[in-house]
């Protein structure tokens, strides 16, 4: 059986390590690169700390508006798709790359495979929220991290090929964290960053909600981090750099430490480490959670709200009064923390098996 796979932004890469390794003793996987991320540490950095196998292909695609982006990476994987006659399309979560994949299948009627589907924020402004919907009605296997995301997909009427596959992200969490504690190469990053653990913050920022308005947002997100009584370390997504840089330079904050996005191994030492968690990001609310790390979502509203539980993870206005508010006055319950929403840390297996077995395919 041959698969291909299409990935393209760095999430998708730490999802894909586990699954591509599971994947290749059962059958041939062919790996699509978009090229949607492609810094040295948004892309190459993964494909090596992580053993991910070299892409067959890499469209370099590159940076672009919402339809210029996802039209390109169409028309390259129909492409691929003529010429390798896969069995199988098989996606992850939730952004342009996953889109364009699931739709260049669909359309060939390649039966798609949508690695965490269900997910909802029911903000249909958010460019992720379309792009998960529009995946997840055409797809043919929908692998749940979740019970609310079955929840969310049966309130829409897709039912059938639905699974509670629990979340990969735990997998490469649980399977990553201890090859990063036992290098002594990447746990020097607290002594080359001059933080010692449990005595910093750790806060990434990249949403459109955040960085679209202008120095607005960033302004009122760095003046409630530079009250916080420890440093908060920040390794800056591209997409926020320049907005970031000139904040800091107008206004002088020095409680705020800018760094390079670092590869995966140094980030989980980096948020297991960290005294709490500040973020945008949907993959870091879950690895804070997966941690015991407390975390503050400055967004309006989570995917992920099996996190929000006994206060584990909390979302912020983005407003200086409630940041500062939620960031120094939440406590978590430690009793809140005995369900496990997000599985074994046996996705990837699961996963794989429903997808190599031909016999047990859902009915197209
Ligand atoms: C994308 C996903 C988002 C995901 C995030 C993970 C969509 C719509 N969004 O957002 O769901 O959470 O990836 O990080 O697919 N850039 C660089 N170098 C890079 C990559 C990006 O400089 O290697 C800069 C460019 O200025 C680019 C901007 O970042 O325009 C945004 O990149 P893009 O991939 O369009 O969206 P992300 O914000 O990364
Ligand atoms: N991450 C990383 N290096 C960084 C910042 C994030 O390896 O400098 C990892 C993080 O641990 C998580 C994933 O990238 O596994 C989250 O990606 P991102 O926040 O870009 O996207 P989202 O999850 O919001 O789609």
């Amino acid at each position: 059986m041959k698969i291909v796979t299409v990935v393209g932004a760095r999430p998708q890469f730490i999802k894909a390590s586990v699954v591509s390794a599971a994947l290749a003793p059962l059958c041939t996987e062919v790996l699509v690169h978009t090229g949607q991320h492609y810094d040295q540490n948004m892309s190459q950095v993964f494909f090596e700390e992580l053993k991910i196998p070299h892409p067959a292909y890499n469209l370099g695609v590159g940076s672009g508006t919402h339809g210029r982006q996802t039209g390109e990476m169409l028309i390259g994987i129909e492409e691929i798709l003529f010429k390798e006659k896969p069995d199988v399309m098989l996606v992850y979560g939730d952004t342009n790359s996953t889109l364009a994949g699931a739709l260049a299948a669909s359309k060939l009627h390649i039966p798609v495979a949508h690695v965490e589907a269900g997910l909802r924020s029911y903000n249909m402004r958010m460019p992720e929220e379309q792009n998960r919907i529009l995946s997840d009605h055409i797809s043919t296997w929908l692998f749940c991290p979740t019970q609310t995301a079955v929840t969310n997909l049966a309130k829409e009427g897709i039912t059938k090929g639905v699974s509670i596959s629990g979340d990969v992200m735990l997998d490469s969490v649980l399977h990553f964290r201890k090859v990063a504690l036992n290098n002594p190469e990447k746990r020097k990053i607290y002594e080359q960053l001059g933080i010692s653990p449990k005595n910093y913050r750790l806060a990434t920022l990249h949403r459109a909600e955040t960085t679209d308005g202008g120095e607005d947002a960033i302004v009122r997100i760095f003046d409630a981090f530079e009250q916080l009584p420890q440093r908060v370390v920040i390794p800056i997504h591209p997409r926020t750099r320049a907005l970031a840089e000139e904040a800091i330079k107008t206004r002088g904050y020095r409680n705020i430490q800018l760094i390079d996005p670092v590869g995966y191994l140094e980030m989980l030492l980096l948020t297991s480490g960290a005294c709490q968690v500040l973020t945008d990001s949907g993959g870091l609310q879950k690895e804070a959670w997966f941690m015991e790390v407390p975390c503050v979502t400055l967004r309006s509203e989570t995917e992920w709200v099996e996190t929000l539980e006994g206060g584990w993870n909390v979302l912020a206005k983005l407003t200086t009064e409630d940041i500062l508010e939620k960031a120094l006055h939440t406590v978590p319950n430690p009793a809140a923390r005995e369900a496990q929403p997000f599985g074994d840390g046996h996705a990837s297996e699961k996963i794989v098996r429903a997808v190599c077995n031909k016999k047990e395919w859902p009915n197209q």
